[in-house]
């Protein structure tokens, strides 16, 4: 079925990196233009590991919202290996953070906090599972032996799925799956309702040759990288399937072009300046617009046990135009951030 006007309920993200200070004043507006909440990433330098450096973040990111804007952040805590179960507890009885961020230390930017090992967090891992609060995995292996492309379906096997035997109420998701391994992982898990994952429009819309075209591309890179073909197609598939325990997070990490274009380029695409029209280019190609409303805006809340928004968003047929550049405010040249598919149009712009 082919149509020209699409309208749904106003979309979330639930996966996004807004860092702080310039940055964060350059890229929010971007994102609290179409969605109407995110969940928002902890790995800033210090990481967010106190419900008082929540409540700081989030005042900060009120503050940096434009005027009129209904944007809600929904803040996270950074799981390190001394993490105190009771401060969990306490922030997210206390409404002020909603999920729990697990990065296996080293996995990623800004990641050298995160745990070594996850027995030094059980105690953590018993109390959300009690307190029915949700665990959100960066989940790749670490050790440098694996190949970078086998860290995903590699951490699925030895750490992933022995987590969810330990801990078999504990709700989790599976952020950013780049995998078959991870999608059929979370077919498998999905409908006790326990399970969840997120997935990003630039893993629906590249695959690893992609970052090599014509030349190495670093504005494509980040982490988990992108991988076969075989598996950005099983990516489609899941994310248009309908199927509930699949939605959107765009995983939107905006660095400078000075930190990406560099002899040791950092990981993180961004996205979130057209994400919903990126997203709506991927469904689109898979001929399944009808499927986009699930994804972006229904899927997610369910999962949290949230209301979907209840506004909406009209999506129509023609050129969306990716912006050249954000600049932070104050910023030099090489402290722009280039827009994933930036100069080119998508097929599909918000009306
Ligand atoms: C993220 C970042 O830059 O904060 N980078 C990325 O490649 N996705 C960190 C992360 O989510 O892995
Ligand atoms: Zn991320």
């Amino acid at each position: 079925m082919s149509v020209d006007r699409l309208v749904i309920r106003r979309p979330d993200d639930w996966h996004l990196h807004l860092r702080q200070g310039a940055m964060l004043r350059a890229v929010l507006p971007w994102s609290a233009r179409q969605m109407g909440r995110a969940i928002i990433m902890p790995n800033l330098r210090p990481p967010v590991t106190t419900p008082a450096a929540a409540e700081a973040y989030r005042a900060e990111i009120l503050a940096a919202l434009p005027a009129g804007s209904r944007f809600v952040p929904l803040m996270t805590c950074y799981l390190t290996d001394g993490t105190d179960p009771d401060a969990v507890a306490e922030g997210y009885a206390k409404g002020i953070w909603t999920a729990v961020k697990l990065y296996p230390a080293h996995a990623t930017t800004n990641s050298a906090h995160g745990v070594t090992d996850l027995a030094k967090v059980a105690p953590v891992l018993e109390r959300m599972q009690a307190i029915g609060m949700p665990l959100l995995i960066h989940g790749e292996a670490t050790d440098h032996g694996i190949d970078i492309f086998d860290r995903e379906a590699v951490f699925l096997e030895r750490t992933a799925a022995p987590l969810l035997d330990r801990f078999p109420r504990l709700r989790v998701v599976l952020e950013h799956v780049t995998t078959q391994e991870a999608v059929a992982f979370v077919r498998r898990h999905g409908p006790s309702g326990r399970l969840g994952a997120t997935i990003t429009a630039h893993h629906l819309l590249i695959n690893r040759s992609d970052l090599f075209a014509g030349g190495i591309r670093p504005h494509l890179y980040c982490l988990p990288i992108a991988k076969r073909e075989r598996h950005r197609l099983a990516l489609v598939d899941a994310a248009t399937s309908g199927d509930p325990w699949f939605f959107l997070g765009t995983d939107s990490a905006p660095h400078p072009m000075k930190d990406k274009e560099a002899a040791c380029g950092c990981a993180g695409c961004f996205t979130a300046a057209t994400a919903i029209e990126l997203y709506a280019t991927a469904f689109d190609r898979a001929g399944r617009m009808d499927r986009l409303e699930a994804f972006a805006s229904l899927n997610g809340p369910r999962f949290y046990g949230l209301p979907p928004n209840e506004d909406t968003i009209a999506l129509e047929r023609g050129d969306a135009a990716v912006p050249d550049l954000v600049m932070p405010e104050g910023g030099a040249a090489g402290d722009s951030v280039l827009p994933f598919m930036s100069g080119e149009a998508l097929p599909w712009r918000m009306a």
